[in-house]
């Protein structure tokens, strides 16, 4: 067989849901280069991969809607392949039902089975609709990959989570906490440090419990120092760490190094004790503040953000009251808010006291317009104030400025000059809005 056997042909790749799956898209459009696939538009591919989400119903039946849609193109081309893989696919009955519901789906994957790929799509060409695979939930080690941003590089630490928290799917489409070795991830991100990536993110569902089941005892705050002590000019971040296992060793972590961004995402999801019982949690709220506090007092200028859920089962006006009044003592920087969405197979799926759709809507827009006062009111008190920024690219909505990221990950727009993308620089802070800020760079 010729070394490259699809040389000439095109790929497609959309990615939705979260960061580890943009990774393992990554991975993905590794696999496919190395078969000698070229990147494409949607319309000139030869295969389409959709890398899919199913944390909430909205992004599967969006997810669902675009695959529905792929029937006019597979239509126009009937040698077109296209495969369906992540989260959704990684449900035995989620995959079943795209099986079926789209004939014209050459074969579906899940999240443990990115290795078994170069196999499914040789089946695939060879025209055989592969029946519904197992997974090997191993680590990816050793797969190739196509990094897509050359500044900023995401590294895996873990696979998996082992929390069930009652609402979450993530469990059982990522399966059973896995931990890499901490000398793969170090080798992992010196290559992209070389490689010119200026910022490293380290992912995982819950990388506060990274460690677990290792030959050698280690931690999550002895990675991160050991990777902010590799050399070259970069700076390291790090999600999503979860209340439970925030440790000060990871504060004390965090003030000591300053490759390591000031930057803190610790979802709390709710303030009221009652609802964090039902979700499995396992922190009460005065907890998660108190680790504010901590973290406040040992790191100056932290940068805090968390996700928040309405309308979980059970959750009364008091409890959302809670919620908001930890908003107020808090000051969250962002905040990602979301309507609960019941989700087969979990534990909240069965409770009692579902809450109807205009009230979880009704709290929904409470929140956010809270968030919204508070996000403005922390920008504006940046204006004056100088940032260092990492200059990522174009602005995305207006090409005529820049984009950057500070430490804390806020958006910054500039006016600077195209070389300056992919440094370091620093910037005052000479304008405000909720979700952005203006800035200027420094001579
Ligand atoms: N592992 C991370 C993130 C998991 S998913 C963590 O533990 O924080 C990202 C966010 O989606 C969660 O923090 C939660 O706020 C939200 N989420 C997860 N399942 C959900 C559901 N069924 N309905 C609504 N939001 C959900
Ligand atoms: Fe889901 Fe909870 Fe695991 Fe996060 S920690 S992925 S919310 S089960
Ligand atoms: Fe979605 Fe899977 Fe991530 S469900 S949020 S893509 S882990």
């Amino acid at each position: 067989m010729p070394e490259k056997p699809f040389e000439g042909r095109f790929y497609y790749i959309e990615t939705f849901g979260c960061q580890q799956n943009e990774r393992d898209s990554e991975i993905i459009a590794g696999i496919l280069e190395d078969l000698g696939f070229l990147p494409s538009d949607v319309f000139s591919a030869d295969i389409i991969i959709f890398n899919t989400c199913a944390v909430r119903e909205t992004a599967e039946e969006k997810i669902k809607g675009k695959i529905g849609a792929l029937k006019a193109l597979k239509y126009k081309n009937k040698d077109l392949v296209i495969g369906i893989g992540g989260c959704m696919t990684a449900v035995e009955e989620t995959a079943e039902e795209i099986y079926k519901t789209f004939p014209f789906v050459s074969f579906v994957f899940g999240t443990g089975a990115l290795e078994k790929l170069p196999r499914l799509i040789k089946d695939a060409f060879n025209g055989r609709r592969t029946p519904l695979g197992d997974e090997s939930g191993e680590i990816p080690e050793e797969l190739p990959s196509v990094r897509r941003d050359p500044y900023r590089a995401d590294v895996s630490v873990m696979y998996g989570c082992d929390n069930f928290c009652t609402y979450c799917i993530v469990p059982y489409t990522r399966g059973r906490e896995r931990s890499r070795l901490p000398d793969e991830i170090l080798k992992e991100v010196s290559a992209a440090v070389k490689g010119g990536a200026k910022e490293i993110t380290l992912l995982g569902q819950n990388v506060n419990s990274y460690g677990k089941g290792l030959p050698e005892k280690t931690s999550f705050p002895e990675l991160l120092s050991s990777v902010a002590s590799l050399e070259g000019d970069f700076r390291v971040r790090f999600m999503t760490s979860h209340p439970k296992d925030a440790s000060d060793a990871l504060f004390e972590a965090m003030a000591a190094n300053p490759k390591i961004c000031k930057h803190l995402h610790l979802p709390v999801q709710s303030g009221s004790d009652r609802v964090l019982k039902a979700m499995n949690r396992r922190y009460t709220a005065a907890h998660y503040i108190s680790l504010i506090k901590k973290a406040r007092a040992l790191i100056p200028d932290l940068v805090v953000t968390s996700d928040i859920i309405v309308g979980f089962p059970g959750e009364t006006e008091e409890d959302f009251e809670e919620t908001l009044d930890l908003l107020r003592e808090i000051r969250f920087d962002s905040l990602f808010t979301f309507i609960y969405s019941v989700r087969r197979g979990t534990r909240a799926a069965t409770m009692e006291g579902k809450i109807d759709e205009k009230t979880a809507h009704a709290r929904f827009d409470r929140l956010v317009a809270l968030q919204n006062a508070v996000s403005r009111a922390e920008n504006e008190a940046l204006v004056g104030k100088t940032l260092r920024l990492l200059v990522t690219g174009k602005s995305e909505t207006d090409p005529a400025v820049l984009a950057a990221r500070s430490e804390g990950n806020r958006l910054c727009h500039l006016k600077a000059d195209l070389s300056l993308i992919g440094k370091f620089v620093n910037a005052e802070i000479i304008s405000a809005k909720t979700w952005s800020l203006e800035a200027s760079v420094r001579p």
